[in-house]
């Protein structure tokens, strides 16, 4: 099978699919034949599929991003604009969590959403290393406390330093301030030699943080993590990573606790308009 095919009946020759490939890897002779690859198009197709998305006819089909795998856009299921903004306003990091597990099928479906998330040139390396015990969590922060107090100890100058006294008090009185008792967390990844691997790893988390929303479900990234996982070996081995990959924030995830009223405002944005 060629990697597109055409179905003659419904093609129309309107080149929607010449103009919308992003590598202008489909041609259109005249106006009476049917689209067809370019010469060594295989190799440079990004496999995204919006030669499928886009036509309007149903007329295209891709080796690689089949006809039928590709669901219709659901018209009712759009989002209203002012819909979108408080979606996406309404989201809030969350650092307290009900005593209620996540089970390792929401968070597969929530990954399955995760994916859709843009990733450069389409390569979609990201892998997702998961905990969902609360315990292995808790020994996580407990080994991100230990890095801090080394840190202190050997660099007390160092700027991280200001806020750690206060973590490792709380944690030493049984209160978690690194990953809040979170009963989940999601340490995404991509091999190294991925030139855009963080910046894919943080979208796709993006990702997954608002698919959880609907479900009540809260994230928030973990920072405080992230600091000690770049260099606490006793850290990277507890949480064993893909080898060979980088890891940029960690994301809590568990049942939200608290219930938000209002949309907090945030400073308003400096736009240098060229
Ligand atoms: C990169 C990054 C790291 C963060 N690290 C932590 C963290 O370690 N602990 C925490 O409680 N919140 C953390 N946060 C959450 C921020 O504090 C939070 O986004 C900010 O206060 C705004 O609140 P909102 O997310 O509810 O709008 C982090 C957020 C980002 C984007």
């Amino acid at each position: 099978m060629s990697l597109i095919t055409i179905d003659s009946k419904k093609c129309k020759r309107d080149g929607i699919c010449v103009r919308e490939c992003p590598t202008a890897i489909i041609k259109l002779k005249n106006k009476e034949s049917l689209p067809q690859l370019i010469k060594g198009g295989d190799d440079i197709c990004l496999r995204c599929g919006h030669c499928v998305a886009v036509c309007p006819h149903g007329a295209l089909d891709h080796k690689d991003v089949p006809f039928e795998t590709c669901p219709p856009i659901e018209k009712e299921l759009k989002l209203s604009p002012q819909q979108a903004v408080q979606f996406l306003r309404s989201r809030r990091s969350v650092r307290l969590f009900k005593d209620k597990p996540v089970e390792k099928e929401t968070i597969q479906r929530l990954i399955e959403t995760a994916r859709y998330a843009p990733t450069g040139s389409n390569m979609q390396l990201v892998e997702y290393t998961v905990f969902t015990d609360k315990e292995k969590i808790s020994a996580l922060a407990g080994l991100t406390v230990d890095w801090m107090k080394f840190m202190q100890e050997k660099f007390p100058d160092a700027p991280t330093a200001a806020y750690m006294p206060m973590i490792i008090s709380a944690w030493d009185m049984g209160f978690d301030s690194v990953l809040r008792s979170a009963p989940g967390l999601i340490v995404a990844s991509a091999p190294k030699e991925n030139r855009n691997g963080l910046v894919d790893i943080t979208i796709a988390l993006t990702y997954l943080e608002l698919a959880a929303m609907p479900s009540g479900l809260g994230t928030c990234w973990a920072g405080l993590l992230q600091g000690a996982l770049l260099s606490w070996d006793p850290l990277k081995e507890a949480i064993g990573l893909p080898e060979n990959h980088v890891h940029h924030y960690p994301m809590m995830i568990g049942y939200a606790k608290p219930r938000y009223y209002r949309l907090p405002e945030r400073k308003p944005p400096k736009i240098n308009f060229r």
